[in-house]
């Protein structure tokens, strides 16, 4: 087992937006990962419904609790502690994880904890690979200090992890989140919500030179991203073919369409990163979230970042997309180093607006003395 970990059982509870997860973490390793999704309830709204979700997680959150320990054998009491998202997501998706996680910390006295949801993604690397042998106690991690790419529906940010539950926002988008640009632009081309895995599968057969599209923002030396320009040439590309009577029912070219958006969006995520690895000076790299599970950002950071001696970390695919692992997992390594909140007092927090952090950012880049930077 890995020190970074408590070692007895934690429970972690996710429930910031369209998934009802619960997972069992002991001393870094997964015992049970169980994930109930929302998609197909969402889909025919081509989103997420917030008060439909809040109203599942009400009818889910029990029973995949129960079916978590079932999976383990335990008993509540047995827990050395319960982590829950509490910040950032839907108030209400949120409230229903945060209720449940008190309530049950109180009735079965174990230690309770409120997780960061973007911080949990970049702890989830940490965590012992799902195909590690159960003989093996060791398992690589990235060292500490290092660089995280947190990308997925909601957020797209770089950060400086420097300890579980200790980071600074070094740079993030100024309008859309990959992952929101992916769906959209999927949405657009009549791919089901979360268009964001079609579009990865899809692009695999397309040619990726086939459409220019610009690739983020021109001239920026600093760690601001920005996919609105990519998604409304992309928009505007969908309707050129259809006005040139291009059929995009047809797969191959919407292959093509989905592979040259794909590789707009995933150039400007690895150059902007690895902008920010060398200006902090990183050798390893996270890549973490929902879109962390792209083939192309995963093949094409790593490939970057081997070929300036940097080593990237891509999330296991079963703890990119929302999970409870993530939750457990960075509740274990917080609670191994004494942290714990009081069950009447942990509330569901409202979301952090990053492109805030990050103009401030730039200002106080702005008036430090320059350093060399590419
Ligand atoms: O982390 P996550 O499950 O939820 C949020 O915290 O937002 O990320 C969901 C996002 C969606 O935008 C979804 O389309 C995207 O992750 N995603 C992908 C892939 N798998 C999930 N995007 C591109 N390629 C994938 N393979
Ligand atoms: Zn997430």
């Amino acid at each position: 087992m890995s020190d970074r970990f408590l070692s007895g059982p934690v429970l972690g509870i996710e429930t910031s937006c369209d998934e009802t997860a619960v997972a069992v973490v002991a001393g870094g390793r997964v015992l049970t990962n169980r994930v109930s999704t929302q998609i197909p309830i969402h889909q025919r709204f081509g989103g997420v419904v917030p008060e439909i979700a809040s109203r599942n997680h009400l009818l889910t959150i029990l029973p995949t609790i129960e079916r978590a320990l079932a999976d383990t054998g335990l008993r509540g009491p047995d827990l050395a502690g319960i982590a829950v998202t509490h910040n950032p997501g839907l108030m209400g998706a949120l409230l229903v994880g945060v209720q449940t996680a008190k309530t049950l910390a109180h009735a079965w006295a174990v230690p309770l904890l409120g997780v960061h949801h973007i911080e949990a993604h970049c702890w989830a690397v940490m965590m012992a690979p799902p195909e590690l042998p159960a003989s093996s106690t060791d398992w690589p991690q990235p060292s500490l200090p290092c660089l995280a790419l947190a990308v997925s529906g909601g957020h797209t940010s770089l950060y400086r992890v420097t300890a579980p539950g200790e980071s600074e926002l070094l740079g993030a988008t100024l309008d859309d989140a990959a992952g929101e640009a992916l769906d959209k632009f999927g949405k657009l081309l009549g791919l089901p919500y979360p268009a964001g895995p079609h579009v990865d599968v899809a692009a695999q057969r397309g040619d990726r030179t086939r459409y220019a599209l610009p690739r983020g923002l021109r001239n920026r030396t600093d760690l601001a991203m920005s996919f609105s320009g990519v998604k409304t040439a992309g928009r505007l590309a969908i309707e050129a073919a259809r006005t040139a009577g291009v059929d995009l029912n047809e797969d191959q070219e919407l292959a093509h369409l989905c592979a040259s958006y794909q590789d707009a969006v995933v150039t400007q995520l690895v150059r902007t990163t690895l902008r920010a690895a060398r200006k902090y000076d990183l050798k390893d790299i996270i890549i973490a979230g929902g879109v962390a599970a792209n083939s192309q950002l995963r093949a094409d950071l790593s490939a970057a970042c081997a070929a300036e001696g940097r080593r990237a970390w891509p999330t296991p695919l079963p703890y990119c997309t929302d999970n409870g692992a993530m939750i457990a997992g960075l509740g274990s390594s917080l609670f191994a180093v004494g942290r714990q909140d009081d069950p009447f007092l942990l509330d569901a927090a409202p979301t952090k607006r990053p492109s805030l952090s990050v103009r401030k950012q730039q200002r106080d880049d702005a008036r430090r003395p320059k350093r060399s930077s590419s």
